[in-house]
């Protein structure tokens, strides 16, 4: 299996992409930003599992690269991770509009961009998988991370809409929306120890929800419970909560 990871510098992604390299014996395609650091966690994945790991410069907002980008890959990938994303900082976001386009561009717009040429090569072939990795951010819009969290349910909505188009010619898509997790997203940050999950636990969930070709899983699995009740807080009062 080729398995290319966009954003692999993630700690979630190269969590995900040691399992698959464990268990299927995957070669696996690393693209992101900065090469170098990859180049690293390549030589790490081929030590550690006796595998194939190449490495590719890929910027997911330089979108006039994305056609050329995976016209070169040569062989094409079997499926593929999206696992960038940006955090950034909703108050400054809330005055600088350079910082609200680079959440909502690396989040949403550069996955949209990336993902319509990988479908569209697998819609034609009748195979492949996309595994999006969204966040319970997406899931309702809250004061504290709202421009980011709007980034991340136009990708979660995306995704959902990407798997019914692709549904009808076997290719599977499956959603990931991860709660807090240890990475170097959330480095600094004063995290609930019993809700913050550590990026192998999301990795072997990805992996897990992948072998059972789930549709849409949340990492750790409480968070769907907790989502569902922040969900279903009527407006008016949580309006008047801090959640
Ligand atoms: N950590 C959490 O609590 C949490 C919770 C929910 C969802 N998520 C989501 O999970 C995914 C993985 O996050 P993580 O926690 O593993 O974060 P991370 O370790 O900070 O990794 C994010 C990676 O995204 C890459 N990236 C950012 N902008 C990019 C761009 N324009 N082009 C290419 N790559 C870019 C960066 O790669 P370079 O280093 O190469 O620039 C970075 O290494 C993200 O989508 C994140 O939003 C995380």
């Amino acid at each position: 299996m080729n398995l290319l990871i966009l954003g692999a510098n993630s700690d979630i992604a190269m969590a995900a992409a040691h399992e698959f390299a464990a268990h299927e014996g995957a070669t696996i395609l690393l693209a992101s930003r900065d090469v170098e650091r990859l180049e690293r966690k390549a030589k790490d994945l081929e030590i550690r599992h006796q595998i194939q790991a190449r490495v590719l410069p890929f910027d997911a907002v330089d979108y006039a690269s994305h056609a050329a980008f995976y016209e070169a890959l040569d062989p094409k990938p079997d499926g593929v991770i999206l696992a960038f994303g940006y955090l950034g900082d909703q108050a400054s976001a809330q005055r600088d509009w350079g910082e609200a386009r680079r959440i909502i561009e690396s989040n949403y717009t550069g996955a949209v961009s990336i993902l319509e040429i990988i479908a569209a090569d697998f819609e034609q072939k009748g195979r492949g998988f996309i595994i999006g990795i969204s966040s319970v951010a997406g899931v309702r819009g809250r004061q504290s991370n709202y421009i980011y969290g709007s980034a991340k349910a136009g990708l979660k909505e995306y995704l959902s809409g990407l798997r019914q188009r692709l549904f009808k010619c076997g290719v599977h898509v499956m959603t990931v929306l991860p709660g807090f997790t240890r990475t170097a997203m959330t480095e600094g940050m004063d995290l609930p120890a019993r809700l913050t999950a550590e990026p192998e636990d999301v990795g072997r969930d990805i992996y897990r929800a992948w072998r059972k070709r789930r549709r849409v899983i949340y990492s750790r699995w409480f968070w769907r419970c907790i989502m569902h009740i922040i969900r279903h807080v009527p407006e008016f009062v949580f309006v008047r909560t801090k959640l």
